[in-house]
């Protein structure tokens, strides 16, 4: 894998990689996980050169958010990324993405990004949409992937390139990966005591209680909910932030459940903020 850390290096090494064909981006924070993983892998099934960014985005932690605790392992990342068989890994500092501070102009999610976790986050939208505004200014990839984990930031990225016209880019999801007991992978994982990682799986488990109804045939958005409600109840360290039935594309908040509809859930577990969400069958 070609490391570049500077935007020089960065044009090096996509001129290095243009004859494999199509480029494709895998922005992510680093300390790379299965979840990771998957996305790169993707990539590399769409793609002739598959670059990764491992950026800690300061923009999209707010004040009082774990951005200097972030967890961050830069070799364990290249190793993980060489293995995977990505062909560029781009590390900038922040003053290569950010030269002279924080950017004037960035980009405005609108309402959609004030929603669910733009609630709890303010601002962390117009973070991300930013970065990964200036990461595809960096890099012109046809292709950019996503997980479905963080199911509104992916939803917030595809509108941007629609709205913005910013393709020809592609953005695709890949399905959440689990550790065993179901507790969708993340770094913040991280962070949990041995009792809060045994609570986390709450998240899973209630959405799946949801989920459950929902195969019996029960559609009422409100009962889906209850459903979810009572399962978290047996989680005691779990503190609910919101628990809602959205539309996939709109994060619409509705009434009843249909096929595609998303169950979307975020609580803390202590002071580690999770989040996930389980698409309707
Ligand atoms: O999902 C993430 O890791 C980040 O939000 C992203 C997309 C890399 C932007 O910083």
């Amino acid at each position: 894998v070609i490391v570049a850390r500077t935007r020089d290096e960065l044009e090096r090494a996509k001129r290095d990689l243009r004859g494999l064909g199509r480029l494709a981006l895998v922005p992510t924070m680093g300390a790379l996980h299965p979840g990771h993983d998957s996305l790169i892998t993707l990539a590399r099934e769409e793609a002739g050169a598959v670059a990764a960014s491992i950026f800690v985005n300061p923009l999209q932690f707010g004040p009082t958010e774990d951005f200097t605790r972030y967890p961050r392992d830069e070799s364990g990342d290249l190793t993980r990324l060489e293995a995977l068989g990505a062909h560029l890994a781009f590390l900038p500092s922040t003053e290569e993405v950010y030269p002279g501070g924080a950017p004037r102009v960035t980009v405005h999610p609108g309402a959609m990004g004030e929603r669910l976790c733009g609630a709890f986050r303010p601002g962390h939208f117009a973070g991300v949409l930013t970065v990964v505004a200036k990461l595809f200014g960096m890099f012109r990839p046809e292709l950019s992937v996503f997980g479905q984990k963080d199911h509104q930031q992916a939803v917030l990225i595809r509108r941007m390139v629609e709205d913005l016209e910013l393709g020809p880019i592609t953005v695709r999801v890949a399905p959440t990966v689990r550790e065993q007991d179901g507790l969708a992978m993340s770094s913040r994982n991280a962070y949990l005591s041995a009792e809060e990682r045994r609570q986390a799986v709450g998240l899973h488990q209630s959405l799946q209680a949801a989920r459950q109804g929902y195969v019996r045939g029960e559609r009422a958005g409100a009962r889906l909910l209850g459903l979810a409600r009572v399962r978290l109840g047996e989680f005691p360290l779990l503190q609910l932030q919101y628990l809602e039935l959205v539309h996939p594309e709109t994060l619409q908040s509705v009434e009843r459940a249909e096929s595609g509809s998303v169950l979307a859930i975020a609580a803390l577990c202590g002071r580690t903020r999770l989040i996930d969400n389980v698409v309707l069958p």
